[in-house]
């Protein structure tokens, strides 16, 4: 690991261990990723999923693009750079929620194989759950939940994700839902069946 500033003395060991925390919480922590282009039904299946967890007993914590760009990361844009910076932050915030024993629930477009590598990277695999929230484009922009496809349209917003900016299907994911397919009740059964056992305290 490399530091701007040499002078850092981290204290990862002296300080009270995840499997200590877990085992308070009586969970596994897990980063469940989604990946999808906006509108695909990551924020939606991400609120439908948190709530059945929550009725089940797990702590869990939602990091969501919208959310998280009006906070921690309101200085970052869309160019390919930012959207690097904005995925690292994520990913270095939630190994922090995964020290703390609690299940993130993470909804980025992330857009490229390079970003989802870099999370994948920082998080480690191990603890790292790739769903594929796939709508088609079609879809995406028909439902247009936030106006912004038509905007984009009208070129009111730049490196718009499936219009001038890039998105690249995932390859590597572990799941995939596909939210014109299946019912949000369907989705979230499907994503249960991997889910559960990999957070079910052992
Ligand atoms: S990512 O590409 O860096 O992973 P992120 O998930 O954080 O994106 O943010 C995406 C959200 O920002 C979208 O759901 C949308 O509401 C908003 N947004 C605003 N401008 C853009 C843009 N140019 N491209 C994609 N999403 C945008």
């Amino acid at each position: 690991m490399t530091f701007v500033n040499n002078n850092i003395f981290p204290v990862h060991h002296e300080i009270l261990s995840r499997e200590e925390k877990e085992k308070l919480l009586h969970q596994r922590a897990k980063v469940i990723w989604f990946t999808g282009l906006s509108g695909a039904g990551k924020t939606t299946l991400a609120k439908y999923l948190e709530e059945d967890l929550w009725k089940r007993g797990f702590l869990t914590q939602i990091l969501d693009g919208d959310n998280v760009r009006s906070g921690i990361n309101n200085n970052l844009g869309f160019s390919p750079d930012d959207r690097l910076e904005n995925i690292r932050r994520i990913a270095e915030v939630s190994r922090l929620f995964l020290d703390c024993g609690i299940i993130t629930i993470n909804c980025f477009i992330s857009p490229t194989e390079k970003l989802r590598d870099l999370a994948r990277e920082i998080i480690g695999e191990k603890d790292f759950i790739e769903i594929f929230v796939n709508a088609p484009i079609g879809v995406c922009e028909e439902r247009d939940v936030k106006g912004l496809y038509s905007r984009a349209r009208r070129g009111e917003i730049k490196e718009f994700t499936g219009i001038t900016a890039p998105f690249d299907a995932p390859i590597k994911f572990d799941m995939e839902i596909q939210t014109d397919l299946l019912s949000i009740e369907e989705s979230v059964k499907k994503l249960l069946t991997l889910v559960l056992p990999s957070i079910q305290y052992s």
